[in-house]
Parts: C-alpha cells; structure tokens; sequence
C-alpha cells in the first residue's frame, strides 16, 4: 500500500480540495467569458486539472502537452522537448497552463514562450505546488496553491520513479524508499 511508505504529510486530501475549491472559482471569475483553453502538463499535472476544471463551472476547452527536459540533471541547458503536442489551434486562444509544480521553472518557460509565439491571445499559469528555492529561471505563476519548501514532495501527481502520482495528498517518503532503490 502506497500510505506506509509516507514519511509525514504536507497537504492533506482536505486541505487541497478546499483550496482547489478556492482556485476554481477565481480563475472562473476571470475567464468566464473567454472559452479558455485549459492545457495540462503530462503527466504531473493530470490530478490538479482534473479536481479544478469540475471546481469551474464556466466553458472551455481542455487539451494536454507532455514535454520532457533534454540531458539530465547537471546540465543546464534548458532545453525542452515536446513529446505530445496540442491538438487545438492556439492563435488567438487565452490559454491556462496547469502544472502539479514548478521547480526550476524551465518547463513553463519554454511552454510559455512556446505559446506566444504561437499568437495566444492570453497565457496564464496555474500551479498546485511552487518551489521558490528551485528556481533556475525567472518565472511566476498567476494562480498558486501552495508554496513548498526545497523538498522532495510526492503524491497529487508528483511522482518518484513514476509511483505515488495517484495519492491523494501531498507527502514526503520515508528514506529508506530512496536507498532500496
Ligand atoms: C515535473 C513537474 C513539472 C516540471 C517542473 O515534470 O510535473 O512539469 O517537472 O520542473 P521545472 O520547473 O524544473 O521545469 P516531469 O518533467 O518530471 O514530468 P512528469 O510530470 O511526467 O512527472
Ligand atoms: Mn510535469
Ligand atoms: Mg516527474
């Protein structure tokens, strides 16, 4: 079972359903009548986006990217490389980019600057999770859940080695998770 190998909770169940609950309705005020475009970040963002568009009562459309960093860690190129591309027309589009986290803050970077140059009308950024301490590149988000610190956060779509995506909550793994691997 997933529960036994969590070290200790950051964000409870209920604590980020109400503050989905919160977003929601914020960012419904803003785009009510804009028919964004709401696009999720494969493949962390897939919970987040799916508990907030049902916090938003408002028309829009939904489409996915899935993008990876080039190279690993040590390098710092800040290359991104899109494996899934959108399938909607972006020109003229306001459009809500939703991630589970921005770390770095590369990932959104070349998103965003991807998006403009593509002509939307509009690009905003709605994050579960921000990071401050990662941060490599400038970069804001508009509509935050929650700040984390400098930790290894899992669970609501952050994954370590692709598992715990599908917890519920947002937690830390006990250590002995890393040094069986
Ligand atoms: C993670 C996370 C963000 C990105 C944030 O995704 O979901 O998309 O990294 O990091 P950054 O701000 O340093 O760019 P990852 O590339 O691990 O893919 P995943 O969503 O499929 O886990
Ligand atoms: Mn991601
Ligand atoms: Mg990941």
């Amino acid at each position: 079972m997933l529960e036994k190998d969590i070290e200790k909770t950051f964000y409870s169940e209920q604590q980020i359903q109400e503050r989905v609950a919160v977003l929601g309705k914020e960012i419904s005020r803003e785009y009510q009548d804009k028919f964004p475009l709401v696009v999720g970040i494969l493949k962390g963002a897939v919970p987040f986006l799916s508990d907030l568009v049902r916090a938003m009562p408002i028309h829009m459309e939904m489409d996915f990217m899935d993008v990876s960093s080039y190279g690993n860690a040590t390098v710092s190129s800040g290359e991104v490389r899109i494996l899934k591309d959108l399938s909607t027309v972006v020109e003229g589009r306001h459009i809500i980019l939703v991630e589970d986290i921005i770390d770095s803050g590369r990932t959104l970077k070349y998103l965003v600057d991807l998006l403009k140059h593509r002509k939307a009308a509009s690009v905003k950024i709605v994050t579960m999770l921000d990071k401050p301490e990662g941060r490599v590149v400038d970069m804001a988000a508009d509509y935050v859940g929650f700040e984390v610190p400098n930790e290894f956060v899992v669970g609501y779509g952050l994954d370590y080695a692709e598992d715990y995506r599908n917890l519920p909550y947002i937690g830390v793994l006990k250590p002995e998770i890393y040094e069986n691997a």
